[in-house]
Order: structure tokens, then sequence, then C-alpha cells
């Protein structure tokens, strides 16, 4: 399947839905809010992901305007600042590392990186645009969301929107502003031993 966007110029080697091979993290945000629905959706979506004995240790904290967003905004790195506070949200993503009896959730990342992908599947299925990032002030993050450093490990940021265009992000970003390639399949998955 080739996907005709000049942006997303991707082709699967296998039968794929074609949402896998559509989203891609563009840094162009248009500037236009969010509605309460849309966000809603987009943490119905994340809140669906599986996860190891169903403890859901994800756990989201947003911001769109305000004096929070700024907050959210000053934990960008340079590079991620130079585009993300565009956007119209940036998400701040932790993962719960330890249950309630003080036991570690091994799963953690693994869970919450399912219930980020849900989230960016359901923005691009409607009409928007995301981009995590590791790119952050992991550390002050806990502050700045009131999450408990004992509890929950920092994992990324995500900024999202509607798709901007080039316009919108300075003229050195647009070169690399397209959607990637990836490995060979075979590459990634081995029947009976890995012979990497
Ligand atoms: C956990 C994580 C951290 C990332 N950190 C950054 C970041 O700090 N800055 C940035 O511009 N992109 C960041 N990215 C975006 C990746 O570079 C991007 O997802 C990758 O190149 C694949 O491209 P695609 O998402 O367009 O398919 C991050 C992505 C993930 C999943």
């Amino acid at each position: 399947m080739t996907v005709t966007d000049p942006k997303t110029p991707r082709v699967a080697s296998s039968s794929v839905e074609p949402m896998f091979v559509e989203r891609w993290s563009s840094k162009a945000f248009a500037d236009k809010a969010l509605s309460d629905d849309q966000i809603a959706s987009l943490f119905e979506a994340a809140h669906w992901a599986p996860s190891g004995s169903n403890r859901q240790p994800w756990l989201f904290v947003y911001a769109t305007d305000g004096p929070d967003r700024e907050k959210f905004n000053s934990l960008l790195n340079e590079g991620n600042a130079r585009y993300a506070p565009n956007a119209a949200m940036l998400v701040l993503v932790f993962a719960r590392i330890v249950d309630d009896e003080g036991k570690k959730i091994r799963t953690a990342h693994f869970d919450t990186g399912a219930a980020w992908m849900s989230l960016a599947l359901q923005a691009n299925r409607i009409g928007l645009n995301t981009r995590a990032m590791g790119g952050i002030d992991l550390d002050a993050a806990y502050d700045v969301a009131g999450v408990p450093r004992d509890k929950f490990e920092t994992i990324c940021a995500i900024a999202v929107g509607y798709r901007g265009a080039d316009d919108d992000i300075h003229e050195r970003m647009v070169k690399q502003n397209f959607a990637n390639d990836r490995k060979d399949v075979s590459e990634i998955a081995f029947k009976g031993s890995y012979s990497g």
C-alpha cells in the first residue's frame, strides 16, 4: 500500500489498515483549539488499552491554555520549544511503577506505551496530529503536574492539535517534517529464533 500524500511517502510491504501508515508526527500545528469532545475521545481511546493484570498504570495530565499551559511549555527542551507551544494541547505522560502494596509494576512502561498509541491513532482518526516528546524536563514534570515521584515515572509529553502547514514551522524544520520510514519487517520479527 502506498500513501499518496507527498508528506507521507510510506509504503507498506503487507496488507495493513491504512491508519497505521497514515499516522505520522508532524511538527506543524495549526492555531486552532480542540473541543472538549475531541479531548475526551483521545483519553477514552487511551484508557481502553490493554495492560498487565488490567492495572492501567498510565496517567495523563494535560493543559490547553492559561497559566497551566505556560508551566507545561516551560518543560520543553530547546528543540521541542520551537514548535510544541503551537499545539492546542500538551499532555504529560506518566507510568505508575509501584502498586498500592509497594510492589513494582513490571509492565508499566509497556502498558503506558499501548495507551499512548491508542491516543495517537484516535487523534489521527479524528483529523488531529500528535507528536510524543521525550525532550522535556522529566523531573520538573512531577511538580508541574502534581504527580508523586515515589509512585510514578515521567515518560514523555505529547503535543496534540490540528496538523499545520509548512508555514507554521521554522523553515529549517520543513525539510525534515515528513513521514519517515521504518526498518524492514524482516529485521524485527523472527519465526522460531532470533537470527539478527
Ligand atoms: C517516546 C518518544 C519520544 C520522542 N521524543 C521526541 C522529541 O523529544 N522531539 C521530537 O521532535 N520528536 C520526538 N519523538 C518523535 C519521534 O521522533 C517520531 O515518533 C519517530 O521519528 C517516528 O516518526 P512518526 O511518529 O512520524 O512515525 C518521540 C517519539 C516517542 C515515541
